[in-house]
C-alpha cells in the first residue's frame, strides 16, 4: 500500500493580500489574449532525422540538438548583489526529488519517467480569513484605471448596497449586484472568482444575482470578488470583494447529500497496440471522496487503486484491434453507497497506419533547412489515455518543445519549501528522447503564482523573484536553451501591467529578472515574451521603447517572444513583418512562441486557418532574425482554446489543412 500522503498546509490569513489578488486580477485585463512573429536556426543544433512513430525502447540516435546558443547577450557590466545568504523561502531539497516511475500503471512510458514524492498537496486558501476579518466589515473596492486616465474627473463604477453576508451550509445565499456610476451610464460587471457550485446570473435589468448553496466543505469564511466596468472606459474598474461566512448547522442532516459525479473523461483516439491509461476519479459537492468502480472493464484491462490518491482508480489496457472500446464508470457516495453517479467512456481505436501521413514530417523538413519548429507540451501528457499517440506524434513532428504549464511557479512551488519537479523533468526527458530543443516557459509571470507569494512582504519580492529564477536555472539551465524570462509585462491598454512584480519594484523588475537569469544560466537565450505585440496595438507602443530602455541599461536581453494567439480572420501580416523587422533592427532575435489560430465563427474555415498559419511561417522563414516558430500545443484535444479548434491536428490527431500548409511552406526554397 502507498505510504500515507503527507498533508502540506499553510494557513496565512491576510485580508490585505486578498485585496491585492483581487486588484491584480481585476487589472489583468483580458487573458484571452491574442498576439503576433520568423527564422534561421538559432544554432541550437541541427535537426535529427525522422523519429519513428512506433514506440522506441531507447532514445532515437538522431543528431545532438546542440546546446550552445548562437549569441547570448553580453554579460552586463553591473551585476546584481548576491542572492540572500539565508534563502527567503526554503530551497528545494532531497525530499523534493522525483523518483523513478517503476510502475507503468499510471502512465505511458515511452521515455524515462519520474514522479514527485507521494504527498498530497492541498494549497489551502492563502487567505484563511477569520472572524475579525469578517467583522471588520465590507472591504473597500479596489479601483484600477489605465495609465494616464484622469480619475478625478470620472467617478468610478461601484455597487449599491453591498455588504458581507452569512449563511448556513445547506441553505442558498442570494446576493444582488447592481452596478452604478455617478457619471451616468450602466457599468458592466464580471465575477473575478466564484466558489464551486455558485452562479452569477443576469437579471436582464442591469443587475446580476450571485447564488450559492455552500456545503460542508465550505464552512468558514470565503470571498467573492465582482468587478464593475466603467461604461465609457473598459479598463476603469472597481473590484468589490465581499466576505461570506458559512456556518455549520446544528443538524448536519439538513445539508443535502448530493450524489457524486464521475469527473469529466474526454473521448480519446488511440492506436492499436498503445498502452491506454485512464486515471478515473469522482467528485462530490459534499466534500467527500467517492469510490470509483468499473463494472464492465475492456477485455484484458487492469483496474487498480492509484498508488497515491485513494480516490483515483486506474484502468489500463492495450487495445489489439480497431474499433470503439466503451466501459462504464460508477462513482459511489462515501456516506451513502446507494447514491451513485455514472458515465460511459468511449475510446476510438485505430490502426497505427491511419496516423502515417504523406510527405515529409514537419521536423524533417525543418531540419533540412536548419529551422526549429516547436510545440507546447501539455502538462502530464503521459498520464492521458492517448499519451502514447500524443508523445509519438509530437516527437515525430517537432524538434523543439516548450513547457505549457510544467514550469509555472504556482505549480512548481505551491507552498514555501515544497517543489514539484517531476512534470518539468519529464518534459526534459521527453525532449532528450526525441532530440528536441527545450524552451523554458515562464520564469516570471503575473499569473499562476503560488498564493503564498501574495502573503510575503513587498520588500522581499525581489529576493523571492531572483531565488525562483535561480532555482529554475540551476535545475534546468543545462537542458533548456531558451527562456521566457519575463512573460507579459505590458498592460493591455499600454504601459506596464500592474502585477505583483511591478507593484513591488516598478519596471526595474524586468531588468533585475534578466540579470538574474543571465547570472544563473550564462548560456541561456533570454526572451521577453508578450502577446498582442506583433501588430500595432497599445502594447506595441509600449514594447519598443521598453526594449530600447532595457538595451540602454545593458539588460542581458537576447530576443522577443511574439506569442501570436490569433484567429483565422487575422490579416495584419504586413504589420507582423514590420514589427519583426523593427525588433531585428534593434539586434534582437525573434521567436514566435505560442502560435495558435482559432476558428471563431461560422464564416471562417480551416482553409482560412491554414492560410494564416502559412503566412506567419512564411514571414518567419524570410526574417533572418526570427529564431523559432512554436505552436501552443499541436492537437485541439488539449488546446487552452479547445472550443475554437486552433491547432494543426484535430482532437483525433488527424492533420488539418493547416498541417499541410506548414508542410508545404517548409518544403519550399
Ligand atoms: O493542474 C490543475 C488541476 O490539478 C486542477 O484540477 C485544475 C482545475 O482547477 O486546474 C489545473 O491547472 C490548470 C492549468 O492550466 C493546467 O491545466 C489551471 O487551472 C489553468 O488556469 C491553466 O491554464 C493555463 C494558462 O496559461 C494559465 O496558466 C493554460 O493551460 C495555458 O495554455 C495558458 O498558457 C498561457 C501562457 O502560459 C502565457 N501566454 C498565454 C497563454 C494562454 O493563456
Amino acid at each position: 500500500m502507498p505510504t500515507a500522503p503527507v498533508l502540506v498546509k499553510t494557513f496565512v490569513p491576510a485580508i490585505i493580500s486578498l485585496m491585492m489578488v483581487a486588484a491584480l486580477s481585476a487589472c489583468s485585463g483580458s487573458d484571452d489574449n491574442s498576439s503576433a512573429q520568423g527564422n534561421q536556426n538559432p544554432d541550437i543544433g541541427t535537426d535529427s532525422p525522422s523519429v519513428p512513430v512506433e514506440p522506441t525502447t531507447d532514445s532515437d540516435p538522431g543528431n545532438d540538438p546542440g546546446s550552445a546558443p548562437n549569441n547570448p547577450s553580453l554579460p552586463s557590466a553591473n551585476l546584481l548583489p548576491p542572492l540572500p545568504a539565508t534563502p527567503l523561502s526554503p530551497a528545494p531539497g532531497p525530499d523534493d526529488e522525483p523518483t523513478d516511475v517503476n510502475r507503468p500503471v499510471t502512465a505511458i512510458n515511452r521515455f524515462f519517467l519520474v514522479e514527485d514524492p507521494p504527498r498530497r498537496i492541498e494549497p489551502v486558501s492563502a487567505f484563511a480569513l477569520n472572524d475579525d476579518d469578517f467583522n471588520a466589515g465590507t472591504p473597500e473596492p479596489v479601483i484600477s484605471a489605465p495609465n494616464g486616465f484622469d480619475t478625478t474627473t470620472n467617478a468610478a463604477p461601484y455597487f449599491d448596497g453591498i455588504s458581507n453576508r452569512e449563511v448556513f451550509a445547506g441553505q442558498t445565499l442570494e446576493v444582488l449586484f447592481r452596478p452604478l456610476d455617478d457619471d451616468g451610464g450602466l457599468p458592466g460587471m464580471f465575477p473575478n472568482s466564484l466558489p464551486e457550485g455558485a452562479s452569477f446570473s443576469d437579471n436582464f435589468n442591469g443587475t446580476k444575482t450571485f447564488r450559492w448553496m455552500p456545503l460542508q466543505g465550505d464552512v468558514g469564511i470565503t470571498t467573492i470578488t465582482i468587478t464593475a466596468v466603467d461604461s465609457e472606459e473598459p479598463f476603469y474598474r472597481s473590484a468589490q470583494t465581499i466576505l461570506i461566512r458559512v456556518n455549520e448547522p446544528e443538524d448536519l442532516s439538513t445539508i443535502p447529500n448530493f450524489p457524486p459525479v464521475v469527473n469529466n473523461v474526454r473521448n480519446h483516439t488511440v492506436r492499436v497496440g498503445d498502452p491506454v491509461v485512464f486515471e478515473l476519479k469522482g467528485s462530490d459537492r459534499n466534500s467527500t471522496y467517492p469510490t470509483v468502480e468499473v463494472p464492465n472493464p475492456p477485455p484484458g484491462a487492469t483496474v487498480v487503486p492509484h498508488y497515491i490518491f485513494d480516490e483515483v482508480t486506474v484502468l489500463r489496457f492495450t487495445p489489439d484491434e480497431p474499433g470503439v472500446v466503451e466501459f462504464d464508470v460508477v462513482a459511489r457516495d462515501a456516506d451513502d453507497p446507494s447514491l451513485t453517479g455514472s458515465s460511459t467512456v468511449s475510446t476510438t481505436v485505430e490502426a497505427a497506419a491511419e496516423f502515417v501521413l504523406p510527405g515529409k514530417r514537419l521536423r524533417a523538413l525543418a531540419g533540412e533547412r536548419d529551422f526549429h519548429l516547436g510545440f507546447a507540451a501539455l502538462q502530464g501528457f503521459y498520464h492521458q489515455a492517448d499519451g502514447a499517440l500524443y508523445s509519438d506524434l509530437a516527437g515525430l513532428e517537432f524538434n523543439l518543445v516548450s513547457t505549457e504549464n510544467s514550469m509555472k511557479w504556482g505549480y512548481i512551488n505551491p507552498e514555501p519549501g515544497t517543489f514539484r519537479w517531476a512534470d518539468a523533468d519529464n518534459v526534459i526527458a521527453f525532449a532528450k528522447h526525441y532530440n528536441q530543443v527545450v524552451h523554458g516557459h515562464p520564469m516570471i509571470w503575473h499569473r499562476q503564482l503560488p498564493l503564498w507569494l501574495y502573503e510575503t512582504p513587498t520588500n522581499t519580492l525581489q529576493g523571492h523573484m531572483r531565488e525562483f529564477i535561480d532555482r529554475l536555472a540551476q535545475r534546468y539551465g543545462d537542458d533548456v536553451a531558451i527562456w521566457d524570462v519575463v512573460n507579459e509585462p505590458i498592460a493591455d491598454e499600454g504601459g506596464f501591467r500592474p502585477s505583483l512584480w511591478f507593484n513591488a519594484m516598478g519596471e526595474d523588475y524586468i531588468d533585475i529578472a534578466f540579470r538574474q537569469a543571465r547570472e544563473s544560466d550564462p548560456d541561456g537565450i533570454l526572451l521577453l515574451n508578450e502577446y498582442d505585440i506583433a501588430w500595432d496595438t497599445p502594447k506595441t507602443a509600449t514594447l519598443f521603447p521598453l526594449l530600447e530602455s532595457l538595451q540602454q541599461k545593458g539588460t542581458p536581453l537576447d530576443g522577443v517572444g511574439f506569442q501570436l494567439h490569433i484567429d483565422a480572420k487575422f490579416d495584419l501580416f504586413d504589420e507582423v513583418e514590420a514589427n519583426f523587422q523593427r525588433a531585428a533592427d534593434m539586434g534582437l532575435d525573434i521567436y514566435v512562441t505560442e502560435l495558435d489560430v482559432a476558428i471563431t465563427d461560422a464564416d471562417t474555415t480551416e482553409a482560412d486557418q491554414a492560410n494564416v498559419y502559412e503566412r506567419i511561417l512564411d514571414i518567419c522563414l524570410r526574417q533572418p532574425r526570427c529564431k523559432a516558430l512554436q505552436l501552443w500545443g499541436f492537437t485541439d484535444q488539449y488546446s487552452w482554446r479547445r472550443g475554437q479548434s486552433p491547432l494543426v491536428f484535430d482532437a483525433a490527431y488527424k492533420p488539418k489543412p493547416a498541417y499541410f500548409a506548414l508542410q508545404r511552406r517548409l518544403g519550399e526554397d
